[in-house]
């Protein structure tokens, strides 16, 4: 019981992150919302007792159901759209009569409308900006409660070429402040001059004075290493400084480190920045800043660096989504995605095509990670018919200006890209267009490159390329033409912002493996040269035809320096543009990782490029028809040579020639045991078996973690293994799985990683798919146990306990 108080008062007190002067509340709990317009719940005595009680985030597509009929087509996933309304009814603290109050949204998609107390704060149509509302005017100081209500509407379609969800999608907060206050997204940290011994830090601190009295202040920075020792402080004077004392006004001062510790992909040392507003001797706001040190560089002949070493981008492109759950930003499951990344030695990241959550830039600085921080697909010109193009006239400018101001002072950005295959590449508009939005991201930020990623290779013809604008040319695709890249554009830096697009499910194989598909074949349309069942081969063999295997791009780039990195399209499956079938398939093939969060086999091909890790991976999996001919791959390394044996006889070994990243055997199959074996000089590093396997017999369950936090919010990603009565995996076995949970968690989704299932994602059923399936259980805001049951008819149910604390 005494424990219990504890948890209590820790989540009370840790929901306001609160000094005095500054107190910053979680305002995603306990929200009301309706499916469906009506357009007087924005009045504040509106009865919404009906409405659905929820906690943000939400959104709402992930929760229905698969239809064909839904206008935002298979290539939004074939969910549903339309309009919704949020409505929260608050106390504010007793200090709020004297403070500024405001609402900050990390993001609504889309054309999200807010009123507080039936007052009409504005619309914003961009459905991944971050965007806030000084609502201290509308604040009713009579009333005990105040009201806040939001429209979204999501109901013009087609407005995407992928999955977008609907609803307040992102985290929402209060911030509440004294009248002088530093800025919404205030400060901005540059170290311009770094060395072993000394880093010189640039501290930009944007005051917002509404008190309209003017008086002797100044700001003090202290900066704290990631021990919490503090380092170094800075100081400014606000007296008499332009500007001052009423409105907002920027003050420039510098503070010095010694010895820095310098943040890289290895070792993402952060350093905090603690500015403190200091007027007439009294602190009126803090305010914290997470930065780190490092210095890279784009270099013509020699590609990329970082803090003086040369390295490759070896990148991925993501979209926004978390498989079954959708668009709704969860913490842990963003930390699961960059993980399994991670492992795989990728170390950049593309934000394709617009701002991520803050969340997730704070995820990329902890772990590690480069990434390319995208603004737009579409400018002037639309790629769907209700797409951007509508709002790009009235918002571009506001919308840049601010995903550069909230994102700038993070470490892991180290690119801004102003669109992805925008179509005024192909017309002169594109260039006053191209300096525009350069500029715009010049005036807040010279410490990056600007790239776009453009399509078009000839360079008469590209006019984004023409404007001569951008820092770094970023190519989607057209890997044919990198290793003339420095001949066919003198002088230009080299960025692979796209590349790939391979397909593969996972777990299926398509015989023989060295017949390379292109999808579509000419004069065909992508679906005709598919498999029934909606499947492509994971042997890396298959690709749009714009694209190009794994292996293809990769042995492009890993052979000249000049070639800074690519993004490989993409690093997970995502929910949406399901090439290359038409429904009922609703979610990509693109993936190196699967929806579900499955590796699929070339996972282990860059594994074994990417990393130092010893890799030995067999495929495929061991149950054929006696006498067909497979052919089996392994890839490896750390090694010299593989040697393969099917049921103990050898069958010989194979040893990759220099920018081989495979080796392959022919073998007439048979039931039993294939063996692998990697050897370094003579000696064996590593071993990989496959046996032929029995039919289903029970269920393997495999949590992530068994102990999770007690935040409503925390996840463990159960998966299930269907597998023979000796524990190997049943290669096609699609059982149905049906999840029970009793305790301090609830199902927050099941996925297969199959891109045609039409079983809902937050069903409490689901099929395995090429022996696999996974369960998300949440856990709930108290401490206690979890029991999960799991059940597939035929065989014995399993039950597993988890724990929240
Ligand atoms: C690219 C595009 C991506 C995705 C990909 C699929 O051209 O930038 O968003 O559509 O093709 O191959």
């Amino acid at each position: 019981m005494k424990r219990f108080f504890y948890i209590l008062v820790f989540a009370l007190l840790s929901s306001y992150i609160a000094s005095a002067q500054r107190t910053v509340i979680d305002f995603n709990n306990n929200w009301k919302f309706w499916l469906g317009d009506t357009s007087i719940a924005k009045e504040p005595g509106y009865s919404d007792n009906d409405w659905r009680a929820l906690n943000l985030p939400h959104d709402w597509s992930i929760e229905g159901e698969f239809s064909e009929k839904n206008p935002g087509t298979p290539n939004q996933a074939a969910l549903p759209t339309g309009i919704g309304w949020y409505r929260k009814t608050f106390t504010l603290p007793a200090t709020a009569a004297h403070q500024n109050v405001s609402i900050e949204f990390d993001g609504v998609y889309r054309n999200s409308e807010v009123w507080v107390n039936g007052h009409y704060l504005g619309k914003r149509p961009n459905g991944y900006i971050s965007f806030g509302y000084d609502i201290t005017q509308y604040i009713d100081s009579g009333a005990a409660q105040q009201v806040i209500a939001v429209k979204v509407d999501n109901s013009l379609q087609p407005n995407s070429r992928w999955y977008t969800g609907s609803g307040i999608y992102r985290s929402v907060r209060l911030v509440l402040t004294n009248k002088i206050a530093i800025d919404q997204w205030g400060t901005f940290i540059t170290t311009p001059n770094i060395s072993s011994s000394i880093a010189m830090v640039h501290i930009q601190s944007t005051i917002n004075n509404n008190s309209g009295q003017l008086g002797h202040g100044s700001l003090n920075t202290y900066i704290y290493d990631a021990s919490g020792k503090l380092v170094s402080k800075g100081y400014a004077s606000l007296h008499g400084a332009p500007g001052w004392p009423t409105g907002k006004a920027a003050y420039t001062y510098t503070a010095a480190i010694n010895k820095p510790i310098l943040w890289s992909v290895e070792n993402p040392y952060l350093y905090k920045a603690v500015t403190r507003v200091l007027v007439n001797g009294k602190v009126v706001d803090e305010y914290a800043t997470q930065f780190g040190i490092r210095y890279f560089d784009f270099d013509v002949q020699k590609g990329f660096s970082l803090n003086g070493k040369p390295m490759k981008i070896l990148g991925v492109c993501m979209h926004h989504d978390l498989g079954a759950l959708g668009a709704a930003v969860n913490v842990r499951a963003m930390e699961r995605q960059l993980q399994i990344l991670k492992d795989m030695g990728c170390n950049a990241i593309r934000t394709s095509h617009n701002p991520p959550a803050p969340e997730w830039l704070d995820l990329c600085d902890k772990m590690g990670f480069l990434v390319m921080d995208e603004a737009f697909d579409m400018w002037h010109k639309k790629k769907n018919k209700f797409d951007y193009n509508i709002d790009f006239d009235q918002w571009h400018k506001q919308d840049l200006e601010d995903q550069v101001k909230r994102d700038r002072n993070h470490p892991s950005v180290i690119i801004w890209s102003i669109g992805n295959e925008i179509r005024e590449q192909f017309d002169s508009t594109g260039i006053p267009l191209t300096k525009e939005l350069v500029s715009i991201v010049k005036a807040l930020d010279t410490t990056r490159p600007v790239t776009s990623a453009l399509t078009e290779t000839d360079t008469t013809k590209n006019f984004i390329y023409q404007a001569n604008a951008l820092d770094l040319m970023g190519m989607n695709y057209n890997q044919q033409l990198y290793p003339d890249f420095l001949q066919k554009y003198p002088g230009k830096k080299f960025l692979a912002t796209e590349t790939m697009s391979a397909l593969a499910s996972r777990g299926h194989y398509d015989l023989p493996a060295d017949s390379m598909r292109f999808w579509p074949l000419k004069g065909q349309k992508f679906v005709e040269n598919g498999n029934p069942d909606y499947t492509v081969s994971a042997y890396d063999n298959v690709a749009a035809y714009w694209g190009s295997t794994h292996e293809q791009t990769w042995r492009i780039i890993k052979q000249y320096e000049f070639l800074s990195g690519l993004f490989v399209w993409s690093g997970f499956d995502f929910l949406g543009e399901p090439v290359p079938y038409p429904w009922p398939a609703r979610s990509s093939y693109y993936g190196i990782i699967d929806l579900a969060g499955f590796p699929k086999d070339a996972y282990y091909m860059y594994q074994s490029e990417w990393t130092s890790k010893t890799v030995l991976h067999l495929l495929p999996h061991w149950n054929w028809q006696s006498g067909r001919e497979v052919d089996v791959w392994a890839y490896y390394n750390n090694a010299d040579e593989v040697e393969l044996y099917l049921n103990n006889r050898s069958l010989g070994i194979r040893k990759k020639q220099p920018l081989d990243f495979h080796v392959q055997w022919r073998v007439k199959y048979e039931p039993g045991t294939l063996k692998a074996v990697s050897r370094k000089n003579g000696k064996i590093v590593s071993t990989k078996t496959i046996n032929t396997t029995g039919e289903p017999a029970k269920l393997e369950i495999v949590p992530d973690k068994r102990i999770l936090h007690a935040d409503g919010k925390d996840l463990s990603f159960i998966t299930v293994r269907i597998v023979d009565k000796n524990g190997n995996l049943v290669p096609a076995a699609d059982n149905k799985i049906t999840i029970e949970i009793v305790g301090m968690g609830a199902l927050a989704g099941m996925d297969n990683g199959y891109p045609a299932s039409m079983e809902s994602f937050k069903a409490a059923s689901h099929k395995a798919y090429n022996g696999l399936c996974l369960a998300i259980i949440q856990s709930k805001a108290a401490a206690g146990s979890i029991q999960v049951k799991f059940t597939s008819p035929g065989l014995p149910p399993v039950n597993i306990v988890l724990q929240t604390q």
